[in-house]
């Protein structure tokens, strides 16, 4: 499941108000990546439009809405996606909303991405939106439901990476934001991983954004993540680098 050529594991977070800026990053990265993701900030700014171009132009699109609604809804919302020619889209992981968004994507080749627990959540936010389950608890659970759902992957930090597949096995992608070059700000996230730890701990797609964008040249920072990636698949990886933090 895992791609075997570690330029096809980076997803580049086109982060951007506007479709222009998103255009230019896409025009600067060139062939040092291959898959990019659209989020709510540049999707509501017109940049859903950019899905279908990319898709056209060879390169792989991650729409990332989190969807959740009713079943009729979601249903119909994931099949304008798989429209667009998107390869993974997410979907908050409720049963309800992943069986939804399967019948979806029915006949497409859209992969369905389950959010178990956005990672800005802790155990007192759960209490509080009138959970019963601790975050761990929610993710194992949620992780087996989008088995049980069909779900192709799910998102998560590097630090759950490795309790989910070895809850999951091989039967999800495993998909982590929160990843960070050694040495590169943390910015606003709290749990960072380098590459190199993110793919040792089972992670199949990383998420990249500003380490990428922001750069002054976008396209050699990704060149050097996609080097710290191959680097990972060498037989040890586990001491090429650990979470930053
Ligand atoms: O700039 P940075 O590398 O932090 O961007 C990470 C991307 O992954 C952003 O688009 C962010 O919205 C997304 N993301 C995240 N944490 C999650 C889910 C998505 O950072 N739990």
């Amino acid at each position: 499941m895992r791609p075997s050529d570690p330029r096809d594991q980076l997803i580049v977070a086109l982060d951007a108000p506007e479709l222009d800026r998103a255009e230019r990053l896409v025009a600067a990265i060139g062939d040092a990546a291959r898959f990019y993701k659209i989020g709510m900030e540049l999707a509501y700014g017109g940049g859903l439009a950019l899905a279908p171009k990319l898709a056209a132009s060879g390169k792989r699109v991650f729409v990332d809405l989190k969807l959740h609604d009713i079943p009729n809804t979601v249903e119909r919302a994931t099949a304008q996606i798989a429209r667009l020619g998107a390869t993974f889209l997410t979907v908050h992981a409720y049963p309800q909303t992943m069986r939804a968004a399967k019948a979806g994507a029915k006949g497409s080749r859209l992969k369905l991405l389950a959010v178990s627990v956005l990672t800005s959540s802790d155990d007192a936010d759960l209490a509080e939106a009138g959970y019963a389950y601790g975050v761990a608890e929610l993710v194992e659970r949620r992780a087996r439901q989008a088995v049980a759902a069909g779900i192709d992957g799910l998102v998560c930090s590097p630090a759950e990476a490795a309790k989910i597949r070895a809850v999951v096995g091989g039967a999800l992608l495993l998909v982590t934001p929160g990843v960070r070059p050694a040495g590169a700000a943390a910015s606003d996230q709290k749990r960072v991983a380098t590459p190199a730890a993110a793919i040792a701990d089972g992670a199949d797609y990383l998420v990249v954004g500003r380490p990428i964008t922001q750069d002054p040249d976008p396209r050699a920072a990704a060149e050097r993540i996609v080097a710290e990636i191959a680097g990972a698949h060498s037989p040890s990886p586990r001491e090429a680098g650990r979470g930053l933090g």
